[in-house]
């Protein structure tokens, strides 16, 4: 098949469909560099515009996790667990559910990205840890898979070169926010570590890739679909996303709440989630027949310290201090800690989870620009959730700072960002819904 990169874009700006050789196709020419960026954005937009058919999704996500190597965890372990977001404000998910799972006796692998848009990304919380290694040698993730039973890595050039360079493309061309190409994303990741279960969260308002409810169902179902069809054990989880989820936002801080929930401490949300995403991932994997007996093993290992002790573990394997993970208060601490106080009495109506998110970017602690450093101390930490009732002058949140110029600008923008009105507010429930 004669194959021309601006027939491809020409027919989906047009609304056509493409065949299953002119995605793989466009697929293999962009990861060796034949096409270059500027079709594959405008290929992008027009896929934003037009959309997808399941099929093509399917067909796109099949190309891309075959697009490099894909690994075989069956010689390590019989069954291998994996879970992945699609994006949010303080989600340290990851961070929880891993050990948890892993301290059931279910291998969790999982292959984690660096902060996408105004979200962050495991990788960047866990570098919070002096020493800790995020890029691994595909013979280390399977010795670490084999003796801890826990591993958390960055993608290589190896596993899913297509997606390593959509993401990327896609992050500066405004084009994340579509439906096929974050399934695809996605997907073709988890299809090419090998995983056999999967739980997916899906993130729905302000703070995410989907605003509403109708559209999260859609990108949740088709995630579902891709995997079942592949064999893959799959579950998706509907979460909110309209406020930061838990307390903390920014990545040393989240790293201490994610450790204050494995010693059973977390704030309630962020509990009830960790529940919920490893309560289906130990029942997808086999460990539990009912979400209750799963919720049940869950209380178990939070509560006889042995998911503490595997999260220890594993950041001791990829070189983190333990220091760190016994007293949290020496992982890296701002240089300045200002609150930020409530104008009026009233009730919390709104923590715009993007606006949070954002002012994290502007204390430093997310790249504006790829490969950039970024500031582990920085962030802010909720006082105050949706529906919480506040005194006037009491604080809202407390913003960690190590730069006055960025606090101001953070500090403006935080206080447009969280409403306090007279009347009582619902708050948010944390979980939507299962979809299986
Ligand atoms: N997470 C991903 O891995 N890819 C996306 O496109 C969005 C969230």
């Amino acid at each position: 098949m004669s194959f021309r990169m601006v027939d491809f874009i020409v027919k989906k700006r047009d609304g056509g469909t493409h065949s299953r050789e002119e995605l793989e196709a466009f697929i293999r020419g962009y990861v060796a560099d034949e096409i270059p960026d500027y079709q594959a954005s405008a290929w992008c937009m027009a896929v934003y515009f037009q959309g997808m058919t399941p099929e093509e999704t399917a067909h796109l996500t099949l190309a891309m996790a075959y697009s490099g190597e894909t690994l075989d965890l069956h010689d390590v372990a019989p069954i291998v667990v994996d879970k992945h977001s699609s994006g949010g404000v303080g989600d340290k998910t990851s961070l929880a559910v891993g050990p948890i799972v892993a301290a059931t006796g279910l291998p969790v692998g999982k292959m984690s990205g660096r902060g996408l848009a105004h979200t962050g990304g495991t990788l960047d919380k866990l570098e919070s840890f002096r020493g800790f290694r995020a890029e691994l040698s595909f013979e280390e993730f399977k010795r670490q898979l084999k003796e801890v039973g826990l591993v958390i890595a960055g993608a290589t050039h190896d596993l899913a070169p297509a997606d390593k360079k959509l993401y990327a493309l896609r992050d500066v061309t405004g084009t994340v926010p579509s439906v096929p190409l974050i399934a695809s994303s996605i997907m073709s990741k988890k299809i090419a570590t090998g995983s056999d279960a999967i739980v997916l969260d899906v993130k729905v308002g302000k703070g995410a890739f989907m605003r509403t409810l109708e559209d999260a169902r859609v990108l949740a179902r088709l995630m579902v679909d891709i995997g079942t069809h592949l064999n893959r054990r799959m579950a998706a989880v509907l979460s909110d996303m309209n406020q930061p989820l838990g307390r903390a936002v920014g990545n040393a801080l989240e790293v201490k709440e994610a450790i204050a929930t494995l010693h059973g401490r977390g704030p309630a949300d962020f509990t009830e989630l960790v529940h919920t995403v490893a309560g289906e991932m130990i029942r997808l994997g086999g460990k539990a027949a009912t979400r209750e007996e799963a919720r049940a093993l869950v209380d178990k290992v939070i509560a006889d310290g042995s998911a503490f002790r595997k999260f220890r573990e594993f950041i001791v394997a990829q070189g983190g201090d333990p220091a760190q993970v016994d007293n949290p208060d020496l992982l890296p601490k701002a240089r300045i800690v200002v609150p930020l106080e409530s104008a009026a009495a009233g009730y919390v109506a709104d923590i715009d989870a993007l606006q949070v998110g954002l002012a994290t970017m502007i204390l430093g602690g997310g790249r504006e620009k790829k490969g950039e450093p970024i500031d582990h101390a920085v962030g802010v930490v909720l006082h105050k959730k949706v529906g919480d009732r506040v005194d006037a002058g009491e604080p809202l949140c407390e913003v960690h700072a190590n730069d006055e110029a960025r606090l101001a600008e953070a500090l403006e923008r935080l206080r447009r960002a969280i409403v306090v009105t007279p009347e009582p507010v619902e708050g948010y429930p944390i979980v939507y819904e299962i979809i299986t």
